[in-house]
């Protein structure tokens, strides 16, 4: 029997997911998001070509690879769309590498129209997408599932949306989403629970793919500022159908450094020169919303509570080399800074003694480095911890 092996972030998101789902790739037959929409952005490269997937799992430019949306996932029909069809336009052949689960929930125009009416008031500073109104109706049990699209009286929906009084705001055009619905329906779609466990009973390997992370999670993130979703080991279970028995490795994603896009409390946040250079160098604008990332110093105090959560048995430790150059790094831990000698490179001993000291206050080995924006930038490590 297989487990399924999980890439998680550790911080708030944008820790480089995808690359290293890329790059763990080639170990998997199946990789499988479990939660979040299209509010997550994973940068990944095919050759020198750039693409930025925001709901399909960053398994999909490798045709032996099965793609898994499931159930715990949510999914705007018309960026569902847009987003195969920028594949395609890439020379992939999305249909033959993805399965949908039927019980993921659909976010309609009306969940991102109240999500945009919300923000006004409440500031969370959200990306806008309809995360939170999907979410909240998935909760109160009045959502949309995939396998209602198939439903004969599914467009009657957009009868009873226009007829709604009393909304904040004007009923957004519904053609776009329905036809989207109707593109949607030509793909792979079942129970993927049943399929997956099938898989790990057949000894197939399967990686799970984090979205968003642990610090925007619904439950241990910054609340109210977070998402409305599970980012954590547990939302493995929850949102692929998978017991907690089945759980394997868990790769914890962080980076050298910390960023936060959307509002909230940060801890080590850098309001000055330096975190204006990380900003530049790490080209920290999200992939998403394009909004300018929050920077500041690596938090392990913050690490170290998001690993013990998420059960972390590896980390991987990315964009490390946007801090070359720097003649001061710090860490923060135990609620001071600590301050280092900067590294020219990632070959240097100073670099070194920042990987040694992570390892050390954390008891956890960083097994995995990545040091540059290219597909091949990675450096392993031995497992020294
Ligand atoms: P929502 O998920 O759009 O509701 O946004 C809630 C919070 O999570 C906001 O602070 C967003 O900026 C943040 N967020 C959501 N998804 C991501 C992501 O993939 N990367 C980084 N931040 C995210």
């Amino acid at each position: 029997m297989s487990k399924v092996d999980v890439v998680i972030g550790l911080q708030y998101g944008d820790e480089g997911k995808g690359k290293i789902v890329d790059y763990l790739a080639k170990n998997y037959d199946v990789i499988a998001r479990f939660g979040g929409g299209d509010n997550a952005g994973h940068t990944i490269y095919k050759e020198s070509e750039k693409i930025v997937l925001h709901l399909i799992p960053s398994g999909i430019l490798n045709p032996n690879i099965l793609n898994v949306i499931g159930n715990g996932v949510i999914i705007n029909p018309i960026s569902f769309k847009q987003e195969v069809q920028m594949l395609e336009s890439h020379g992939i052949d999305v249909k033959s590498r993805l399965v949908i689960s039927d019980k993921a929930h659909i976010i309609t125009p009306i969940h991102k129209a109240w999500d945009v009416h919300n923000e006004s008031s409440q500031r969370i500073g959200t990306t806008m997408k309809g995360i939170g109104p999907c979410y909240t109706d998935k909760v109160s049990r009045k959502g949309i599932r995939v396998c209602d699209i198939f439903k004969p009286d599914f467009h009657l929906l957009g009868v009873k949306w226009n007829n709604q009084i009393g909304l904040p705001f004007e009923v957004p055009n519904l053609k776009e989403f329905f036809e989207a619905c109707n593109f949607l329906k030509q793909f792979r779609i079942e129970s993927t629970e049943i399929l997956l466990n099938k898989l790990l009973d057949e000894g197939k390997k399967v990686l799970a793919e984090g979205a968003q992370a642990t610090g925007l999670d619904i439950d241990f993130g910054s609340y109210p500022f977070v998402t409305s979703s599970v980012t954590t080991t547990s939302g493995v279970c929850q949102g692929l159908g998978v017991s907690p028995k089945r759980i394997g490795t868990v790769y914890g994603v962080i980076k050298a450094y910390t960023t936060r896009v959307g509002n909230g409390p940060f801890t080590t946040e850098l309001n000055d020169s330096i975190g204006d250079e990380i900003c530049k160098k790490g080209n920290e604008f999200g992939s998403t919303t394009g909004r300018k990332r929050r920077c500041g110093w690596l938090d392990l105090d913050e690490i170290n509570y998001n690993a013990m959560i998420c059960g972390v048995d590896k980390f991987v430790l990315t964009k490390s080399d946007v801090l070359n150059d720097f003649e001061e790094v710090k860490i923060y831990y135990n609620g001071e800074y600590l301050p280092l000698t900067g590294w020219k490179d990632v070959n240097s001993d100073e670099f070194e003694r920042f990987v040694t000291m992570i390892e050390s206050y954390t008891n956890t080995s960083v097994n995995i480095v990545s040091c540059g924006a290219g597909r091949n930038d990675i450096l392993e490590r031995e497992y020294i911890v």
